[in-house]
């Protein structure tokens, strides 16, 4: 019951209602998630070791090594974890930066990491594991030959990407051979999660000069794993290209795509700042308005980048409400649920959210049904900081829906209005374009709003939201 209360505090919220009113509003377009290329049907949950590498301050006692990576992941394997978070993903600087071995391919740094030795610890706990890369092999290893081939890396691939790598003619067949030979490597260390940084159309530059399209990449990442059979996620990354072209190739080679940039809190005391959660948010919408203008199903899962929810306010920069309001927002996305979060500091109101039994249930419906924006009192798609957002309705008469007030736009929401305070949020059927009688279940205060046939109402402070699961009444 303390979670409870503490749920409540979090959230602000005054009250959930139902109540009558009525507009028209374009009819709704459901939208869901099919079976992605490497064969997941749910996206990826566990811990990424990025932000604590991005705020070392945030996590003092924190550093990138393996036994502080394995003290960080063995929490997920634990109590009230218990492996439903079990990817642990290192980011960038477990291997070595300039060069591979003889054929290439990439080398652990081993001051730092043996990555067998750590794959076969997470292993043994439930868990899983996740790497890092980038497109290209390295510009030191020209001369190398590709494993299986006569051909050497200088002959399928040249120039500089930025990266200390050279840019491959993805049209070479033994281009595909190196990356084949690099995740057959990785699978014989026993890697289930690749994260692709850098892929362009879309990464930013970052201050390296990558090139234009390196979508090739992607594809051949995607055959190289399917060529080896094994189980292994693929992930990539950042803020990729959302025109049709490119969201065909994402979505027919990658198990997940970021759509936003880092949530990079720059070396401050916080992993993350709202302003920069509300931009994530922002993306995410204009990435499933592109889906849902392309697609009846989607095969890619969304990645929003890590979510802080786990740390109190002096570590994770977010407010209880605004904890919530993260974890409701990636969950109802159907996005990777992976921990940004210092797992040593975690409160226990961190803890009881990210493990809240109806709320994971209503993530693996997200997984097959994500959630699209459709405005209060209009039905609308726009960017709002008093936002309704709908999942499905199933074929079965499930749905989730998300009410939320962001605050006022810290410059990046999209939505430029500056409401302060606790405000009403309410979206009626026909903003939500359903119909029909649902029980309403209200996951975070834990409560049965009843039969609801017309409207929910809630509310809610600034960045706190609520997340209802309807059902057929
Ligand atoms: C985070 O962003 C800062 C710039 O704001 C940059 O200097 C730093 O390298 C970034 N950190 C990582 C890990 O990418
Ligand atoms: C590759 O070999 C050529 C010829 O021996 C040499 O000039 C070049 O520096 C070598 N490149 C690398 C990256 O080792
Ligand atoms: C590589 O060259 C050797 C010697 O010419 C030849 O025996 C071998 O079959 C070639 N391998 C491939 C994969 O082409
Ligand atoms: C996949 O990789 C593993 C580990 O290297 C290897 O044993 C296996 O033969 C590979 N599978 C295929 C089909 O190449
Ligand atoms: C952060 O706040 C918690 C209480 O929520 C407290 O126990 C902890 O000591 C604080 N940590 C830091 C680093 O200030
Ligand atoms: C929700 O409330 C029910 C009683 O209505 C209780 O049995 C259950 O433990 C509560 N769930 C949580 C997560 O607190």
């Amino acid at each position: 019951m303390l979670r409870l209360e503490l749920l409540s505090l979090g959230l602000g919220i005054a009250g959930v209602t139902a109540a009558p009113a009525a507009s028209a509003a374009t009819a709704l377009k459901v939208i869901s998630y099919a079976q992605t290329p490497n064969g997941f049907k749910s996206s990826a949950r566990g811990w990424n070791s990025f932000a604590l590498q991005a705020n070392p301050s945030a996590a003092p006692g924190f550093t990138f090594d393996q036994a502080h990576v394995l003290t960080q992941c063995s929490v997920l394997a634990s109590a009230p974890f218990n492996g439903q978070y079990d990817t642990c993903s290192l980011d960038s600087g477990w291997s070595v930066g300039d060069h591979g071995d003889d054929f290439g391919r990439l080398i652990y740094d081993d001051s730092v990491f043996d990555i067998p030795s750590l794959a076969s610890s997470l292993h043994s706990q439930g868990l899983k594991m996740g790497v890092y890369v980038v497109p290209g092999a390295f510009i030191n290893d020209a001369n190398k030959t590709i494993f299986g081939t006569n051909t050497t890396i200088g002959e399928v691939c040249t120039g500089n990407e930025g990266l200390a790598r050279c840019v491959f003619d993805y049209t070479r067949a033994e281009t595909q051979a190196w990356h084949n030979s690099v995740v057959n490597l990785f699978a014989s260390w026993g890697v289930d999660f690749v994260k692709l940084d850098f892929v362009t159309p879309g990464s930013p530059d970052n201050g390296q000069s990558l090139p234009t399209d390196q979508s090739g990449t992607v594809i051949a990442w995607h055959n190289a794993i399917k060529n080896n059979g094994s189980q292994i996620r693929l992930d990539i990354s950042w803020k990729l290209d959302r025109t049709q072209k490119y969201f065909d190739i994402w979505n027919s080679n990658a198990d997940s795509m970021r759509t936003d940039q880092d949530l990079n809190n720059s070396g401050s005391s916080t992993l993350v700042s709202w302003g920069t959660v509300q931009r994530a948010i922002e993306n995410y919408r204009q990435w499933i308005i592109a889906g849902l203008q392309f697609f009846d199903e989607l095969n890619v899962y969304p990645d929003l980048d890590n979510l802080f929810s786990g740390n109190p306010e002096n570590i994770s920069g977010l407010s209880n409400g605004q904890r919530t309001t993260v974890f409701t927002h990636w969950l109802g996305a159907g996005a990777n649920l992976i921990l940004g979060n210092d797992m040593t500091t975690l409160d226990d109101f961190g803890k009881s959210l990210l493990t809240n039994t109806q709320a994971l249930q209503v993530a693996d419906f997200t997984a097959q049904f994500p959630m699209q924006p459709r405005n209060p009192g209009s039905g609308g798609q726009n960017a709002a900081q008093l936002q309704a957002w709908i999942a499905g309705p199933s074929p079965s008469g499930e749905a989730v829906v998300v009410l939320t007030n962001l605050g006022p736009d810290n410059g990046q929401g999209g939505f430029n209005t500056q409401t302060s305070g606790v405000q009403t949020v309410t979206a009626t059927w026909s903003d939500l374009g359903i119909s029909g009688s649902f029980n309403v279940q209200d996951i975070w205060n834990n409560k049965s709003l009843g039969t609801v046939s017309d409207q929910v109402s809630a509310q809610l402070d600034e960045g706190a939201s609520v997340l209802l699961h309807l059902t057929s009444a």
